[in-house]
């Protein structure tokens, strides 16, 4: 398969697409981004790195790093903390008080802020020092130290945090949330903040797509059984209210952020990333589930 030759298609018709997506405003500094940026990087088990565009310029991932977060959770905890977090589709929009209100507090996935922020509070109450931690574990499966936060990002979305410590409120008035409020709200925004290129994600998410294990060294990061219940969270409950869109269009586990960027994966074949900041209206990279749409088009094969 000429992966390059195909990229480079896809390249030409994301150029010919209109686009009715807005950048992400409600945490300003995301808003300075150019909405014409755009990058891809297909990283593959057997042969290697394909690429276009702005594929090496780091962007906030903001909730792709929910990924890094359950796993690491996963991995400290087994199982233990189902009860905390549930693993159902929600159907909702990412911030969404609704459900949990009736739901008492539990919170439909990982993936959704609900969601992320009680896998933050587990995180809190297990780790030494969960910042540089969280940090470390992006450092391992990526082999480079450089990756941090932006740190205009951290504090522009600090300042104008009300529907998460919302969902914290109420989640702790439930007795689902064990640490301070203040605390969770600033490691999970911590998370949110880290940039990083699609090149960089491609390598991150290859744990996910070859069981678990570092491409580079095999390294066993996760288990293949964690791996495999991280991809059915992913291709359930990875971008909210359009999780069976995204099924539906492109057949692959993923994970969205508000920052524009979609990391996917093919498990035992390959790991994809995009990055295009302008969202259709559920809060999705527009264009970036376009051209994932199009890699399972022109190659032909998806998980289905
Ligand atoms: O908590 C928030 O609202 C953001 N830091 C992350 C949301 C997000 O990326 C949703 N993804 N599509």
């Amino acid at each position: 398969m000429d992966y390059q030759q195909i990229l480079d298609t896809i390249k030409s018709d994301l150029s010919l697409m209109p686009c009715t997506g807005k950048v992400a405003s409600y945490i300003p500094e995301l808003a300075k981004i150019s909405p014409k940026k755009i990058g891809m990087h297909l990283h593959c088990i057997n042969s290697g790195h394909y690429s276009f565009g702005d594929n090496e310029e780091r962007f906030s991932i903001q909730s792709i790093s929910k990924v890094f977060g359950l796993t690491m959770a996963m991995s400290v905890l087994n199982d233990k903390f189902f009860e905390r977090v549930d693993v159902e589709p929600s159907g909702d929009p990412f911030n969404s008080l609704i459900q949990l209100e009736y739901e008492n507090g539990i919170p439909r996935n990982p993936f959704i802020n609900a969601g992320a922020l009680v896998i933050s509070d587990i995180l809190i109450s297990e780790l030494k020092n969960p910042k540089k931690d969280f940090l470390d574990f992006v450092h391992k499966i990526t082999e480079n130290d450089t990756i941090t936060i932006n740190p205009e990002v951290f504090k522009s979305e600090k300042e104008c945090s009300f529907r998460n410590a919302a969902l914290l409120n109420l989640m702790k008035s439930f007795g689902n949330i064990k640490n301070d409020i203040e605390e969770v709200l600033d490691f999970y925004t911590y998370q949110c903040a880290i940039a990083m290129s699609c090149k960089e994600l491609a390598t991150a998410f290859m744990i996910y797509a070859n069981s678990g294990k570092r491409l580079s060294n095999g390294d066993q990061i996760i288990s293949p059984q964690k791996t495999k219940r991280i991809n059915a969270i992913m291709q359930t409950c990875g971008f909210y209210d359009e999780a069976g869109e995204f099924s539906f269009r492109v057949g692959l586990p993923g994970k969205s952020g508000v920052g524009g960027g979609i990391a996917a994966v093919h498990p035992g074949h390959y790991a994809v990333t995009v990055w295009s900041p302008p969202l259709n209206p559920k809060g999705n990279s527009e264009l970036g589930m376009y051209a994932l749409e199009r890699l399972t088009t022109l190659t032909g094969f998806s998980i289905f």
